[in-house]
């Protein structure tokens, strides 16, 4: 079983990264990490490029993709920003759009579990954090197993605020069998 962890925060050692590592730290099976703020990764151009093979931009789109393909388990986390996620980890979902343009590519049947951390201690994004088990994962023929959002969360990594949303994470991860 292989699990890729991705960490859409800019923040090293922020929240998102401390919960995506303890996830990864505690699953069976071979672990990939992805700090996405480390890579090189441009927004889709929409240059239908794709259609024919590989995407054309020459960033680390496609090896990030092809990590993407290769896993059976995603560990998707982002920080909550003005209500949506951030802007490295949309980039990273509109490239799958290489991998929904080419039938030799599929997603089918992946697993994935979400990891949010947001300041605010309510669940004020709820409805927004459910529609991701649609759009995009849903769509790509992926799974949501699971999800931790993770509220009131807002010193960089404080494992205090943490310390609840890190049981969770393990339990999840503990919990996964293929
Ligand atoms: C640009 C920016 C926008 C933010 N917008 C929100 C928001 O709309 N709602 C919220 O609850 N927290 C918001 N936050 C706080 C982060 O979601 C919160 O600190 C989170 O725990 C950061 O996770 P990280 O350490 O993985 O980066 C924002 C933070 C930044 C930097």
């Amino acid at each position: 079983m292989k699990v890729l962890g991705i960490v859409g925060s800019p923040r090293k050692d922020g929240n998102c990264d401390v919960l995506v590592k303890k996830f990864l730290d505690n699953v069976e099976g071979d672990t990939e990490y992805i700090f996405l703020n480390e890579k090189q990764l441009h927004g889709c151009n929409a240059c239908m490029g794709c259609v024919e093979g590989d995407c054309v931009i020459d960033d680390d789109g496609n090896s990030i993709i092809k990590s993407l393909l290769d896993c059976d388990i995603l560990v998707f986390a982002s920080p909550i920003y003005y209500g949506q996620i951030t802007a490295q980890a949309k980039a990273f979902i509109d490239r799958f759009y290489q991998i929904s343009r080419n039938p030799e590519k599929s997603l089918e049947s992946k697993k994935v579990v979400t990891i949010f951390t947001q300041a605010q201690p309510e669940n004020v994004f709820g409805d927004y954090i459910d529609s991701f088990k649609v759009m995009p994962f849903g769509f790509m023929g992926m799974e949501v197993i699971g999800n931790i959002t993770a509220m009131g969360t807002q010193d960089k990594g404080n494992e205090e605020e943490l310390e609840k949303y890190i049981e969770e994470v393990k339990d999840i991860a503990r919990s996964i069998k293929l």
